[in-house]
């Protein structure tokens, strides 16, 4: 099974970004210690970053045929689109939504998240470790999901 992990707007800028807040991980790196988890779990990841929401919208709408799970951390786009919204409830694959800062710790207009009307969970505040610990929860799911 392959896992769609998708990163949205100013996530590619990774490392150099406000670093005090996401750390100094690029998403480079980010990726790497995504495939090498999955790979450990017997899954597949299917790595991407757009700084466009359309683009998003493309490519979840394309997972729901091909991949049987998706990790999202949809960076701004969280908080402000109903279009990511209603592709990631259109695709019916489990949803992990994941966030490298706490969202509730910051900013009010951060503490909604319109994705996570479909998210099956969330992870936020754990930095990198994040994505880490959304495929573990995909590999338990997927594991459930055969019983
Ligand atoms: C973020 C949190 C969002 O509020 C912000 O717009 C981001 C990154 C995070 O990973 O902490 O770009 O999703």
């Amino acid at each position: 099974p392959t896992v769609l992990i998708l990163n949205g707007p100013n996530l590619n800028l990774l490392g150099e970004r406000e670093p005090a807040i996401y750390g100094r991980a690029k998403l480079a790196d980010i990726e790497k210690s995504c495939r090498k988890r999955a790979k450990e779990l017997g899954l597949a990841a299917d790595f991407k970053q757009s700084n466009h929401e359309g683009e998003l919208v493309d490519w979840i709408q394309a997972a729901r045929l091909s991949h049987a799970a998706i990790v999202i951390n949809p960076a701004a786009y969280t908080h402000t689109s109903v279009a990511l919204l209603d592709a990631l409830t259109a695709a019916g694959l489990p949803v992990i939504e994941v966030h490298l800062s706490n969202i509730h710790r910051r900013d009010r207009f951060r503490h909604h998240s319109y994705v996570s009307l479909a998210a099956t969970g969330v992870i936020c505040g754990l930095g990198a470790q994040g994505y880490l610990l959304a495929l573990d929860a995909v590999a338990t799911l997927l594991k459930t999901q055969e019983e």
